[in-house]
């Protein structure tokens, strides 16, 4: 049990609650109650579950006697509320309107995720109430909200990777300089080079013409598994979008991070099929990783690694 056999929610991404319950059972997590919708809930100790759009630690039940008395009890806990509530949505509604105004404003490339914590609450009664204060996301139910340049960037790809930035919380600078490997057409590389550092795509197709004439970007025709990290000259960005099976990600994931050349890695982890979810937990075991669904991902992940100091 948790502490004070608090539960933990998990509340899966929309169309992948199968990933995450399938992650959690392969991880022997048991489900403590029936599901509400996408929000799972365990009394087990909590797992870093990658499937999860947002983990909702030491849930507490809170009885309430009416819609002012549930907002009191929220409130007296925390300033920003973000509400998932399946059941007696219209009532948690009025709840939630009595809460200060939480900024739904979209995010900026250069900006990062706000710091103020952001709780969860849900109905499971019209008089009772779950409520998180620690939440895993920063964004309401995970929902990460881009503005989006509908000009630039020929796909709509590089949003995973400006999402991955906000949440990072760091974005490469002018003087730094990336790898984008498999970089056609060139979302994510004209996503690059809108920091100003300086970017080496590669791919066996082209980068669309308007991006491959974008200052400091650079296109080499080539496969990203023909590199030697280790001949490498060091590089603080290697970003990979590339087509693959996890497992062989995996092994590239594993030779930058000896060859010691890179110092962040932002790589999407794609899936077809059935998902590996011990593939996903060996990526996750990586020292300094973090593997995250991102609201922009689809059926894919995201991992994270930055050098130790970095
Ligand atoms: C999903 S697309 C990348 C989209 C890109 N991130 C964007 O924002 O436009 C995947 C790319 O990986 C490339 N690719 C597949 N295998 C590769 C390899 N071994 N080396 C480099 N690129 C590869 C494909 O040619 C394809 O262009």
């Amino acid at each position: 049990m948790t502490r004070d056999g608090r539960l933990t929610g998990y509340l899966a991404p929309v169309d992948l609650a199968h990933e995450l319950r399938d992650e959690l059972a392969a991880a022997g997590v048991k489900l403590a109650r029936r599901p509400l919708d996408r929000l799972v809930l365990s009394a087990d100790p909590p797992i870093g579950a990658a499937w999860a759009a947002n983990v909702w630690h030491d849930v507490e039940e809170i009885r309430v006697t009416s819609i002012g008395h549930a907002a009191k009890e929220l409130r007296e806990r925390q300033r920003n509320w973000a509400m998932y509530s399946p059941l007696h949505s219209g009532r948690a509604k009025l709840i939630a309107e009595k809460l200060p105004h939480v900024s739904a404003k979209p995010i900026e490339i250069g900006d990062v995720v706000p710091d103020a914590p952001l709780g969860s609450f849900a109905l499971l009664e019209p008089n009772l109430l779950l409520a998180a204060t620690r939440c895993t996301s920063p964004f309401p139910n995970g929902e990460a909200r881009l503005v989006e340049d509908r000009d630039g960037p020929p796909s709509r790809a590089y949003l995973k990777l400006y999402e991955a930035f906000v949440r990072l919380r760091r974005w490469p600078t002018p003087d730094e300089t990336c790898l984008d490997l498999g970089a056609s057409p060139g979302g994510w590389t004209w996503l690059l080079a809108q920091t100003g550092a300086a970017v080496t795509a590669i791919d066996k197709a082209p980068l669309a013409a308007d991006v491959a004439r974008l200052p400091r970007v650079r296109w080499r025709e080539g496969s990203a598994f023909a590199l030697d990290p280790a001949d490498h000259p060091p590089v603080d960005w290697v970003c990979s979008d590339i087509i693959c099976y996890p497992r062989r990600l995996l092994g590239l994931v594993q030779r930058w991070i000896d060859a010691g050349t890179a110092r962040h890695l932002i790589c999407t982890i794609k899936f077809q099929g059935l998902t590996d979810h011990g593939v996903v937990r060996e990526f996750a075991a990586v020292p300094g990783a973090r593997v995250l669904h991102l609201h922009h991902n689809k059926h894919e992940l995201t991992f994270f690694w930055s050098r130790p100091g970095a």
